[in-house]
């Protein structure tokens, strides 16, 4: 995969396709090719990026604190080192939501739309960001192996596991594989996230907010706030799905996006 310098880092991206830029955000603490579905489908059709966000995937770690704002930067550095001029669908899961709001705060004129896929707009808990920090000091001491523990069965609905042993398998290689100081850099970052709450209502541009029926992450009823307070935001809920609907219900999901695409490129 290539690299690209995107500022203080090097990232790993795909870039498949030619038209409308469509910009992949992956979740936490997986990589690019959670899109990998996507990445085939969409750039039939549409300029699919998909990068490795910093300390993922084949991109470079730095340790420390990886805020969602630095994350934000890093893909505006990327998209100029790429020469994309054009504005960007950003589609973004989980963590790579809450990348996004940073970046429609920061690098709003880059955007055309917006993807929310199982994301949250609330900020953690003082508890919630406090096991962020306790698990990130246990990543770097232990590795990633007590965090698939935890973390799979979150991101996948019970059905899920059961059916598609393989493809949970393959993720939960992908996060046995993450760089320790990746993914405690994330964690620390997520913790120290802002509340996107009060952006939502300021949201103008065309976007679609998508959640697992089963997503016990970001719920059906949380991300069904999200869309009720960004103005004319489509809400879908994809069936037989948790957190990773993208990769637990592919058909549904590509239906949904697809069809919003269709729908940002001709301006209806
Ligand atoms: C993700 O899928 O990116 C994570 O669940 C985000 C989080 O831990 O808040």
């Amino acid at each position: 995969m290539p690299k690209v310098r995107a500022g203080q880092v090097e990232l790993e991206v795909v870039r498949r396709g030619v038209g409308m830029p469509v910009l992949l955000v992956h979740g936490f603490p997986l990589d690019h090719s959670m899109w990998h579905t996507q990445i085939e489908l969409l750039s039939s059709r549409w300029q699919v990026i998909a990068p490795d966000l910093r300390g993922f995937g084949g991109s470079q770690a730095l340790g420390g604190t990886a805020t969602m704002e630095q994350m934000a930067d890093d893909l505006d550095a990327m998209l100029d080192e790429l020469e994309v001029d054009e504005p960007v669908v950003l589609c973004g899961l989980s963590m790579g939501g809450y990348v996004g709001f940073q970046f429609w705060r920061k690098h709003r004129a880059r955007l055309r739309a917006l993807v929310l896929c199982d994301t949250r707009a609330i900020a953690d808990t003082p508890e919630g960001a406090a096991g962020r920090l306790k698990l990130a000091e246990t990543v770097l001491h232990d590795g990633t192996g007590s965090l698939a523990d935890a973390m799979l069965p979150k991101l996948f609905a019970p059905a899920t596991i059961e059916r598609e042993k393989e493809m949970v398998q393959s993720q939960r290689r992908k996060i046995l594989g993450a760089s320790r100081e990746g993914v405690a850099a994330a964690l620390r970052g997520m913790a120290a996230r802002p509340s996107a709450v009060d952006y939502l209502p300021q949201i103008s541009l065309p976007t679609l907010v998508v959640v697992g029926s089963e997503d016990a992450i970001s719920t059906p009823g949380e991300m069904r706030g999200i869309a009720a307070a960004i103005p004319g935001s489509e809400f879908v809920v994809i069936p037989h799905s948790g957190h990773m609907t993208p990769l637990e219900n592919p058909a549904a999901f590509d239906t949904a996006i697809q069809r919003f695409l269709a729908r940002v490129e001709s301006g209806s």
